[in-house]
């Protein structure tokens, strides 16, 4: 299956700014996209390339290779990924005075790992686009075409079958942001990353909390009619409450929240929080409102 960002085609403003104070951008795919097709990850660092002239822009390819960096969405272990991005980005000449991020889908949550546990050199900017910061529970509309939708299919029957069983937690990466609100305490212990980046865990990592502190703005954008994320709340870090599968609450409603396990409390309060929405499906947006409210705001 591929989740593949869709840009409406509208090429109107172009605006080139220039200024030694531009950061470089890091970028980070989604699940069944790559650091380079020409009309996804490939579009998206042209059009910033485009508007904020001479820009450097790391589109990132984990494995190696872009059959593997195809294959990482699903099947390589998220904390290697992370690992793999950390010393790209630490050996990346360019990016050693500090840079921007922006992740895809789950590109979001693992960027923000990235920040959390590869503080050098830092990221000052992180955008979540459609990111699942307090996971998913339940992997819905797998797409039509039957090329496409048997990955899918396999990704959900396996999910169903037992997410926190080792093997599965350890080898599909979708597991390891499954987060059964009916099961708390399992997920607690057994999710291998997502739990642990949002320090869920009974022991807590200082570290985690002080490095995404240091973020300059944390700004997450949600899609309002996103048919892949369940929940769409996750996109803002809202979740189901403990116990149930129905009611969803705000970030702030949250005990990671509440008792600022990674410091978001902080971060609101200090204003670095920015909520977007866009009324579209998974990772559908215009390149205007990409350009204007994103690239303008949070990049240059
Ligand atoms: C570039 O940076 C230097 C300081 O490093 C500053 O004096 C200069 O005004 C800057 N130029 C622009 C165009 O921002
Ligand atoms: C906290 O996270 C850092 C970065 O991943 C790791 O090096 C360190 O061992 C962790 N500390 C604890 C107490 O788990
Ligand atoms: C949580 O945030 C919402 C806005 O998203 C706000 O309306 C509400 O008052 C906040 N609740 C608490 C308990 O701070």
């Amino acid at each position: 299956m591929r989740l593949l960002i869709f840009l409406t085609l509208t090429f109107g403003s172009s605006l080139s700014q220039v200024s030694n104070t531009t950061k470089p951008l890091v970028i980070w795919h989604g699940m069944g996209d790559t650091c380079c097709y020409p009309f996804s990850m490939g579009r998206i660092k042209k059009i910033v390339e485009k508007h904020v002239h001479g820009i450097y822009v790391h589109s990132l390819m984990i494995g190696g290779n872009i059959v593997r960096d195809e294959e990482s969405g699903f099947f390589i272990n998220s904390n290697e990924q992370v690992e793999d991005a950390c010393q790209q980005i630490s050996s990346d000449p360019k990016l050693q005075e500090g840079y921007h991020a922006m992740g895809f889908s789950q590109g979001s949550q693992f960027l923000r790992a990235v920040a959390q546990r590869c503080p050098h050199p830092p990221m000052h900017n992180l955008v979540s686009f459609g990111g699942q910061h307090q996971g998913i529970f339940g992997f819905p509309s797998c797409p039509r075409e039957p090329e496409d939708s048997r990955v899918c299919e396999y990704v959900r029957r396996i999910l169903n079958y037992g997410a926190y069983t080792k093997l599965i937690q350890d080898g599909l990466v979708q597991a390891q942001y499954w987060h059964d609100p009916l099961h708390e305490d399992v997920y607690r212990v057994k999710n291998i990353f997502i739990a642990d980046i949002n320090n869920e865990k009974a022991v807590k990592n200082k570290s985690y909390r002080e490095n995404l502190m240091k973020l300059e703005n944390f700004v997450m954008v949600k899609f309002l009619r996103d048919s892949m994320v369940v929940p769409i709340e996750s996109e803002w870090f809202g979740f189901y409450l403990p116990g149930q599968d129905e009611v969803v609450v705000p970030m702030n409603e949250t005990q990671l929240y509440k008792e600022d396990w990674i410091g978001l409390k902080s971060m609101d309060e200090a204003g670095k929080l920015h909520f977007l929405s866009v009324d579209g499906d998974h990772l559908q947006f215009d390149t205007d409102w990409f350009l204007k409210e994103i690239v303008d705001n949070f990049v240059v």
